[in-house]
């Protein structure tokens, strides 16, 4: 008896999914059928996936073609099915031709003519169109996100806008973005969608023109400085029925999100106490913007995040000491205490302090460690009493973690979700009333 394995995504099942399964079957006596997880599709950059895991699978086993079904969940898993199912041959399509040699040495490799005109990823552009894009802004962080973008399929950036003309046609020259406008009006009327990355206090204004002209927003952190102006915007996003989304990476990155599932999991007992740090060393520049820069406004987006997230939003008080040094019109250093009725939070935010970026939790069993940089979280440990049971997880953060916020917008737009459970319009109303909280009520040092 021969046996045949093939692997996939198996996306919006079709014609070439099919014709494969087909060649494959016929290639031997059994047919295995690797379907992979959406974890894992994250993980190697296939970030917007449209069926759940049941459902891709499902789409195999009506096919009738496959023996068995298996799920395919990490790196370096074929060589194991190979050997523990008995394979004999491995066939894939020909867009992966050599890329699977190495299993040469396990079985046979039989590379399938792709069918061709059809593909998971057209068919996903297809039926939600590609979402038109445009940029306010042309600084650092909208070059990262450009960038970012070619990593989020039915995704392009149109369009560009900076109140410097020059430096928006500079800046689409460079990306290959096709227009360039010294007007924000002129943009709106091009784009489905806007990422906002302007200045701070340009933000409220923006986004409150986008939604009004039904335009979907997704705006760099810190969304806005006020609980009162979040509200009005997620207000105006719902009544327009768009999708407002507040830019903060980590929250959309899967170490993150498991690094709060499982310390809310009761693995540490009660969270008693959360400790995170941030700080990035600027000498001058926009973060020093009397108004709206300084540490807090900055950088305390990600630590208050975390603070959220474990603890909830039922704190009872909120303390902070800024450090404003003589002659700087901005806090270069803060500390927040947040109370709440059982534990507490300590957040430290730094541009003229440098401290370890990291992230600690105290819980009544035991303790997690997220180690520097904890905001693009890739490793974290759960630690007891007893060391021989520390536990160690690892997951991927690619690049500069944009494309997981991107991908998470492009999703939101196209399923029709009103908004995402991993940031949702009550956290980003939360975290601006922290911020503002934050830098009114500050005791100041000199
Ligand atoms: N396949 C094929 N012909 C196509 C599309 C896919 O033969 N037109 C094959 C692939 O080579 C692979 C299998 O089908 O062996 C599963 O591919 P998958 O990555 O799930 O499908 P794609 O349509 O290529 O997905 P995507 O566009 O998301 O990359």
């Amino acid at each position: 008896m021969t046996t045949v394995i093939t692997y996939g995504t198996f996306d919006l099942f079709h014609r070439g999914h099919q014709r494969l399964l087909e060649r494959a079957r016929a290639l031997g006596d059994r047919l295995l059928v690797g379907v992979t997880t959406s974890n894992y599709d994250e993980t190697r950059g296939k970030l917007n996936v449209s069926q759940t895991l049941p459902e891709r699978v499902e789409a195999v086993r009506q096919t009738g073609l496959a023996d068995e079904i298996i799920i395919e969940e990490y790196e370096g898993q074929k060589i194991n099915d190979i050997q523990q199912y008995g394979v004999d041959i491995f066939a894939i399509g020909s867009d992966w031709l050599g890329k699977f040699d190495y299993l040469k040495d396990y079985c046979e490799v039989i590379y399938l003519d792709r069918t061709q005109g059809v593909s998971s990823t057209q068919l996903r552009n297809d039926s939600s169109g590609i979402l038109r894009l445009g940029i306010i802004g042309a600084g650092r962080i909208a070059t990262r996100f450009v960038t970012e973008s070619k990593y989020v399929s039915g995704v392009n950036v149109e369009a560009v806008v900076s109140l410097h003309g020059e430096r928006a046609r500079a800046f689409a020259a460079k990306h290959e973005i096709q227009t360039a406008y010294e007007t924000v009006d002129e943009l709106l009327d091009q784009v489905d969608a806007v990422y906002i990355a302007a200045p701070h206090d340009t933000h409220y204004a923006y986004a409150e023109k986008a939604l009004r002209k039904k335009i979907h927003v997704l705006c760099e952190k810190p969304l806005v400085l006020s609980k009162a102006e979040a509200e009005t915007l997620f207000e105006l996003a719902r009544a327009q029925d768009v999708i407002l989304l507040e830019a903060v990476k980590t929250a959309f990155s899967t170490g993150f999100q498991r690094m709060i599932a499982v310390a809310r999991s009761g693995s540490i007992g009660k969270i008693r106490s959360v400790d995170a740090t941030f700080t990035k060393l600027v000498a001058s520049g926009r973060e020093y913007d009397e108004g709206h820069g300084g540490s807090i406004s900055e950088l305390a987006t990600y630590p208050l995040l975390a603070a959220l997230k474990l603890l909830g939003d039922d704190y009872t008080r909120l303390d902070t000491v800024s450090l404003v040094p003589d002659g700087c019109a901005i806090d270069t250093f803060s500390q927040i205490n947040l109370l709440y009725p059982e534990a507490l939070a300590t957040l430290r935010v730094g541009l003229g302090v440098k401290a370890e970026g990291d992230l600690m939790m105290a819980g009544t069993k035991g303790y997690v460690y997220v180690p520097a940089p904890w905001w693009l979280t890739e490793y974290f440990e759960v630690r007891f009493e007893d060391p021989h049971k520390t536990q160690k997880y690892f997951y991927k953060f690619e690049g500069d973690g944009l494309r997981y916020e991107l991908a998470e917008f492009a999703r939101l737009i196209k399923d029709k979700v009103g908004e995402s459970y991993k940031l949702r319009a009550r956290d980003s109303i939360n975290l601006a009333a922290m911020i503002e909280a934050a830098r009114a009520n500050a005791t100041i040092l000199k």
